[in-house]
């Protein structure tokens, strides 16, 4: 903090020092140019000394001079190279002292005001006409659409701001005999800036436009520059449409000055300005068109010439100039010829139209134009309003302009004269209020040591004009409104009699010797502020009534032009009431404008007329010592030396600087006098330098400020860095804390979901697994609800099981899953299902070899099965072909049987009958026969239809009988054989003699034919060995050992 502190103090040093510098700069450049600033002045009581300065600055054409942060502008008469965007760049964000006076240093300098305070602010622009009031205000405003930060949008705006100033311009000002292009209503115009300080929309207030003129003009003085910028300007085709001649001195409306053409004015280039100024504006074609329309008939109007009937009433003989006013406004010319030549008078409940003299069509006439020019003004003006209308409701801070009639003293002073001096006196009167008699009221308010600076107050002279009932406001209302012959000299009367002794107010009968020399009969003089003016007060009567007689205005609501019914509206009151008067209203609309001056912060610009001549580099001493003099720019000066250029609350200032000093930041305890006391001693301010007052503290020189303001921008920046490095700490707290808030909630909302979900899943077990058992306790019981869910999984169970279980082979058929009751019938079938479908499998599977095989031992076992005893031991045994091969037959045996084809052979051991002794023998089956045979002899043939029968034993022999039918004695008889591959022979022997049935298992014995009639017996029996022998009886006993079945 304290090295903040002391960096502070070095850039205040560093300030302070520049700023001195620049003020010694300022010094010794004194002799060349003068003073920039009057407070800067040694003899700043002195008026001439204050001339002197100003007159040598004018003719170095250093034109802007400082009193305080008042400026001072002279007119200097020629274009000066002091307003390029070069020179905006320069004086843009600069303090206000550090460089030359300048109207845009004012302008800056009301603009950062604004920014950093945000507040709203106006610049009164005031000086006599022709001062440079209406040229200083458009240098404020070019400033701004410069140096405002600029957007395509806020572009638009400043576009518009700028161009409304030449369109209002060429409808309300005209040249006069002071200014060329003197304003004729006053204009206080808003520019409305957002909180960036773009210049976002605007509001123009016009007051008492000068209609008059529209039908008078004094010499040397002109119309409004829109009639001749039309005459001049508009193209052929335009002229031609509206019925006029290029040619302005056909128009009685605009040579009665006798100055139609003016060397500096090009109405030419202006008529273009304005055209391009309407199309920026908003104004579409239909706009122009009956803008021009109106215009152009306004001329007309004026060149619209009665003539007296034979009665002396006013006729309008097939009038040219009426047709045209007639077609351009759109009313029906029988309507507008009654109108002008006619009065409307309501007499009971009838109508009456009464004729007009020609003198009274000529009033009638010139009243209509008045009014018609006045409210298409109007009219103008709302259509840049709504132009330059913001249509946001944020906040924003504005900046009012305000350009108003200068101080006016023609040699002959009218109506309007008398409102525009009135005027200016309320503005100096508000100019007193807000500097002089304020200022010097806060010092004293505030206890602050104060000799007092004597100025005039013209309260008095406002008094004069505008008091209650004894006002001349109120008089000449009065007289306006009395019944009976009021006339503008009964008005002079009334005057007299009641201000005759008012110290400001003379005529020619209350006037002395000398001043009555001086005054006509009809006038009378007000001193006001700014010097004396001699009214004449004829015609004050009809323009404070402003009268449009009632059938003009209904004529008018007949129009077909846009604007006109816009201005004429029907909702207008035309009863027998009247409107308010022109003063009346005009009186009103300026404590309007005082209140919203009022309610802002106030920065002056004293425009100062240097000659009457409009010429450069003259300076004439008693015209400008008179203008410094009514414009209080001494009294100003001196209340500006005596006092102090900055004040402000304790608490304001102690806000807005307390960061400059370690006690004060960021809180302070105390009272906010106290506080700023502490502050100012950590600045180092000296004692000359300020005072304390009761609640404001009070800066003698900007410099002081200014070096404390800078101060703070400095520390500002440090502090909105440390701030901001805060701010974005607690912000990243505040987001981290509420992510783990979220994080949490998350969680939390999860763990429920989560054990909502837990629960719901046990709950649904708990219901299942009741089931379950539900299930298995009835599982026994019929199909029910309790038990179908059970039933189902068993079933299902059962099916996943058995799928997973299923026999491999065939052979494993017998390792079928054992079934659950319910399951007993489905898995029968299933078994049997399957059971075939591998046993298709199995077929589909197999060689034709194979399955010739399985044929055959599907015979064998058919045969055998469970009859024999050794049978099982020969499923294993695959059976062959052949077991003795063609090579192993002799040949004289195969060359004997072969053409009955051999199908199988086998080796066996044949009992003879007699006697029972083995031999090898070769059994051969052909197609038609069995063929016993030794070697190279057939022993036996045994035809198969001779063969009866095989008998076998039921034991584990191999023994075979072949039985044969034996007719012959001479035959052999039945054959007793011992064959290793009993089975194998036996069904061989079956399948090609087709004799399935024949084959015999026995038990015990067998009796067989030796030969026919003889018989022989084979017994058979188990024992303990193998043995065939005689046995005593005779019989073959076959003995066999038991085999244990598999
Ligand atoms: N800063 C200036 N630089 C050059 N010429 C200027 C300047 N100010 C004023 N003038 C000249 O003086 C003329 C009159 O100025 P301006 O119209 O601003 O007077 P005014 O104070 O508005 O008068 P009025 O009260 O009649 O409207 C301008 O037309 C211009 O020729
Ligand atoms: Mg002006």
């Amino acid at each position: 903090m304290t090295h903040m502190v002391l960096e502070v103090k070095q850039s205040l040093d560093e300030r302070c020092n520049q700023i001195l510098r620049n003020m010694e700069a300022s010094l010794t450049a004194r002799d060349r140019v003068g003073i920039q600033d009057f407070v800067l002045l040694d003899a700043y009581t002195s008026e001439s000394a204050f001339l002197d300065n100003l007159r040598k600055r004018f003719h170095e054409n250093l034109i802007y001079t400082y009193i305080g942060t008042l400026l001072v502008s002279v007119n200097p008469y020629k274009e000066l190279d002091i307003y390029s965007k070069k020179q905006m760049d320069t004086y843009m964000g600069v303090n206000f002292f550090e460089l030359p006076p300048h109207i845009y240093a004012l302008a800056d300098n009301v603009f950062r005001t604004m920014q950093s305070e945000f507040n709203n602010h106006f610049i009164l622009i005031s000086g006599e006409s022709g001062a440079g009031k209406t040229e200083a205000s458009k240098k404020i405003l070019q400033f701004y659409a410069v140096s405002c930060p600029s957007t395509k949008l806020l572009n638009n705006v400043r576009d518009r701001l700028l161009l409304s100033n030449p369109v209002l311009e060429a409808f309300g000002n005209a040249k006069t005999l002071k200014n060329d292009n003197s304003s004729r209503f006053g204009k206080y115009m808003d520019i409305q800036f957002d909180h960036q300080g773009g210049a976002v929309g605007g509001h123009i207030l016009s007051y008492l436009l000068e209609k008059s003129r529209v039908v008078h003009q004094n010499h040397g003085e002109r119309n409004f520059h829109i009639f001749y910028q039309l005459v001049e300007g508009g193209e052929e085709d335009l002229l031609r449409w509206l019925g006029l001649e290029r040619n302005c001195q056909h128009y009685s409306y605009l040579v009665q000055g006798g100055c139609a053409k003016v060397s500096s004015i090009n109405d030419k280039s202006d008529w273009r300005m304005v055209q391009k100024a309407l199309s920026v504006i908003e104004f579409n074609e239909s706009d122009i068109e009956h803008l021009f329309g109106i215009i152009a008939s306004v001329l007309h109007l004026g060149n619209i010439k009665f003539v007296a009937d034979v009665r002396g009433y006013a006729s309008l003989n097939n009038n040219q100039e009426m047709h045209w006013v007639s077609k351009l406004l759109g009313i029906p010319a029988q309507v507008l010829q009654q109108g002008l030549t006619h009065r409307k008078i309501e007499a009971k409940a009838e109508e009456v139209f009464s004729p007009f003299s020609v003198d009274h069509a000529v009033y009638a006439r010139d009243a209509l134009a008045k009014a018609i020019y006045g409210r298409t003004f109007n009219w103008l003006v709302n259509k840049i309003n709504e132009s330059l209308a913001n249509k946001d409701s944020s906040r924003k801070t504005v900046i009012g302009l305000l350009d108003i009639y200068g101080f006016e003293v023609f040699n002959v002073n009218s109506f309007e004269q008398f409102c525009i001096n009135y005027c200016n006196e309320k503005l100096q009167q508000l100019f007193i209020q807000l500097t002089l008699k304020s200022e010097q009221e806060e010092y004293e308010m505030e206890g602050i040591e104060w000799e007092p600076v004597p100025y005039f107050n013209n309260k008095i002279i406002c008094d004069l004009v505008e008091e209650k009932h004894r006002g001349i406001i109120s008089l000449l209302d009065e007289e306006c409104l009395r019944p009976g012959e009021a006339t503008d000299l009964t008005l002079l009367e009334k005057m007299e009699e009641t201000i005759g002794g008012h110290p400001h107010f003379v005529t020619h009968k209350l006037a002395d010797q000398k001043t009555r020399k001086t005054l006509e009969r009809g006038d009378f003089r007000l001193l006001h502020y700014a010097g004396e003016v001699t009214y004449c007060v004829v015609g004050f009567l009809d323009k404070n009534n402003d009268l449009l007689y009632r059938n003009g205005k209904e004529v008018m609501r007949q129009s077909k032009n846009a604007i006109i019914k816009h201005c004429f509206p029907s909702t207008e009151p035309d009863s027998k009431r009247r409107p308010e008067t022109v003063v009346t209203q005009f009186k009103s609309s300026l404590v309007g404008l005082t209140e919203i001056l009022m309610s802002k912060e106030p920065w002056y610009v004293r425009c100062i007329k240097p000659n009457e001549a409009k010429q450069p580099g003259r300076f004439d001493d008693v015209l400008v010592r008179h203008q410094v003099k009514y414009l209080g720019l001494m009294e100003h000066l001196r209340v500006r030396r005596a006092g102090f250029a900055y004040r402000r609350k304790y608490d304001i200032f102690l806000q807005r600087y307390k960061p400059l000093c370690p006690d004060t930041w960021p809180n302070w305890k105390g009272t906010a006098a106290e506080g700023v006391r502490c502050l100012i001693k950590h600045l180092g301010y000296k004692p000359d330098e300020y005072k304390m007052g009761r609640s404001k503290i009070f800066i003698r020189h900007p410099r002081t400020l200014f070096a404390t303001e800078d101060a703070f921008q400095v520390c500002k920046h440090k502090l909105a860095t440390r701030i901001q490095a805060k701010y974005k700490g607690y912000r990243v707290k505040g987001d981290y804390q509420k992510q783990r808030d979220a994080a949490t909630k998350i969680e939390n909302c999860w763990r429920g979901i989560m054990a909502r979900k837990e629960r719901e899943k046990r709950a649904w077990a708990v219901k299942v697994i009741k089931k379950f058992i539900k299930g298995f306790i009835t599982r026994n019981q019929p199909a029910c609800n309790d038990n179908s869910e059970y039933l189902a999984y068993v079933r299902q169970n059962y099916l996943t099981r058995l799928r997973e279980n299923l026999p491999k082979t065939v052979l494993e058929k017998d390792s079928w899953l054992t079934p659950p009751p319910i399951m007993k019938e489905a898995s029968q079938l299933l078994k049997k299902l399957y059971i075939r479908h591998m046993v298709g499998k199995y077929v589909q599977g197999i060689t034709p070899q194979r399955k010739a095989q399985l044929v055959l031992k599907a015979q064998t076992s058919s045969m055998f099965k469970g009859k024999k005893e050794n049978y099982p031991f020969s499923v294993c045994r695959p059976f062959v072909d052949t077991r003795i091969g063609a090579e192993d037959i002799n040949i004289k045996v195969l060359q004997m049987i072969q053409h009955e084809h051999i199908k199988y052979s086998v080796p066996v051991v044949k009992y003879d009958r007699n006697g029972f002794r083995p031999r090898l023998r070769q059994l051969i089956f052909t197609q038609e026969a069995a063929y016993l045979v030794e070697e190279a002899k057939i022993k036996q043939r045994i035809d198969y239809i001779s063969l009866k029968g095989v008998s076998v034993s039921n034991l584990s022999d191999n023994f075979l009988i072949l039985h044969v039918t034996c007719d012959d004695i001479k035959q052999k008889g039945d054959l007793v054989l011992q064959c290793d591959y009993l089975f194998e022979a036996l069904t061989k022997l079956s399948v090609i003699a087709n004799k399935q049935n024949y084959i015999k298992v026995v038990q015990g014995s067998v009796r067989f034919d030796i030969q026919p009639g003889r018989e022989g017996f084979v017994d058979f029996k188990s024992g303990q060995e193998s043995m065939v022998y005689r046995a005593k009886n005779g019989h073959l006993m076959v003995e066999s050992t038991r085999t244990k079945s598999r």
